[in-house]
């Protein structure tokens, strides 16, 4: 498709991308096109949307900052929205979590954990280097990002800038221990620095799901081996999971924690990486080499800060677990016409995600199946992005049991010819 526009589009073959909409508005679960089309948001717009598009206590609070803030250099100066917003951050995660630091997107949430992780170790004498990760992880698309995250078709072209990674099994249901001896014996073989999950799902892998009792005791070989445990919630924080974290759900506290994406209700960019004491202690020192060199020009900008502060607001105030509360309950009873449907397998769901896999023969990301799924689904106006033949819906909490119905119907009515 040729196109006039200047624009390089993420994640975008546009040798072969169709027409891409342009919206215009935003509203609840909906997107609207220049064309007066409406579509529903099924993925909350790469799910970082959480309570609904321009949500009004939200955007209130973004416009009352900007009568009193810009960006401000954060090195060597602060400012009361990023003060708040730590100190609300740090009372609402475990105690043990007592350092911010900032950042703007999930990727850089993740390089931070990563060189936080490097600097403990150096900073302590030891120098352990090593990390271990998850098979079909997801961490971002930034070099420690990418190393981190499962090899394949995405990042290939750039293998020779990652760094070697331990890869962990995923835990499939059953095979639980096969991970943890894995993990066991990664720790025994040589010093490991950490070890960085996505709590209870991997996202961009596929929408795999594992029990609460895994991360437990994942959590429980990292301590034995005093290895660190970074938990990357970029996408499983602010309730997506059920929970408002998903670590809580099994009962751990990592050493160092990201969130992003729905940090300010998804309306704008921010990230944080929270870490225990010990960790901002190593780097605390008249030695300047043991300063923590890491900074981004937009590092705590101050709309952004007010933007998460009101949305830690709404989840105080409004009924957000009962929303979501709800919301799974609708996804739980729609699910259930599909578990003995034979085109789909391995239904499955964890709080607002909702998750089925297409019986296909080739099931890569790059086979047709997912451009076919997502064509079938924007015809219909809805707005679902297949990973490969996995449907996932995460639609933000506002998604009434109508609009997810009409959802649920476009996947039964599926008759992809594959
Ligand atoms: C678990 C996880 N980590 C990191 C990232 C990267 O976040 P961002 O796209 O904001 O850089 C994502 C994005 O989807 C993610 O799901």
């Amino acid at each position: 498709m040729i196109s006039s526009s200047p624009v390089w589009h993420p994640f975008t073959q546009h040798a072969v991308h169709g027409e891409i909409p342009s919206i215009v508005r935003t509203g609840g679960a909906w997107l609207e096109a220049a064309d007066g089309r409406r579509i529903f948001d099924a993925i909350s717009s790469w799910w970082v949307i959480t309570h609904g598009h321009r949500y009004r206590p939200i955007m209130q609070a973004i416009r009352a900052e900007t009568e009193r803030l810009d960006q401000v250099i954060f090195a060597g100066f602060t400012h009361p929205p990023a003060e708040e917003l730590a100190r609300q951050l740090i009372a609402i995660t475990p105690s043990e979590l007592t350092h911010v630091f900032f950042s703007d997107s999930g990727s850089t949430a993740v390089e931070v954990a990563l060189k936080m992780a490097l600097g403990f170790w150096l900073h302590s004498g030891e120098g352990r280097r090593h990390i271990l990760a998850l098979e079909r992880a997801y961490h971002g698309d930034t070099i420690g990002g990418m190393s981190v995250g499962q090899r394949g078709v995405f990042n290939a072209p750039y293998d020779p800038l990652l760094f070697d990674v331990g890869r962990l099994p995923f835990p499939h249901q059953g095979r639980e221990r096969e991970t943890l001896d894995a993990l066991d014996q990664a720790c025994r073989e040589r010093p490991v620095a950490a070890l960085i999950v996505e709590p209870l799902i991997l996202g961009a892998g596929g929408m795999l799901i594992y029990q609460p009792t895994v991360l437990a005791e994942m959590a429980r070989i990292c301590r034995h081996h005093g290895v660190l445990l970074i938990a990357d919630e970029v996408m499983t924080g602010w309730g997506r999971t059920g929970t408002l974290f998903a670590c809580e759900q099994a009962g751990i506290v990592p050493d160092i924690a990201c969130y992003s994406k729905g940090l300010t209700g998804g309306v704008l960019p921010l990230a944080v990486t929270l870490c225990q004491r010990a960790i901002f202690d190593a780097h605390y020192a008249e030695d300047r080499r043991k300063t923590f060199f890491h900074s981004s020009s937009y590092t705590a900008n101050p709309i952004a800060c007010a933007a998460a502060l009101a949305n830690l607001k709404v989840w105080r105030s409004e009924p957000v677990r009962e929303r979501i509360a709800a919301l799974a309950e609708v996804h739980t009873k729609a699910l259930d016409r599909f578990r003995d449907d034979r085109r789909f397998e391995n239904v499955r769901q964890l709080g607002t995600i909702a998750a089925l896999d297409l019986v296909v023969n080739d099931s890569g990301y790059l086979a047709d199946i997912g451009p076919r799924l997502y064509r079938h689904f924007l015809a219909r106006d809805m707005l679902v992005r297949p990973l490969g033949n996995t449907i996932y819906l995460m639609p933000p909490y506002c998604s009434t049991a109508d609009e997810l119905s009409a959802v649920y119907e476009a996947i039964a009515a599926l008759d992809v010819d594959h």
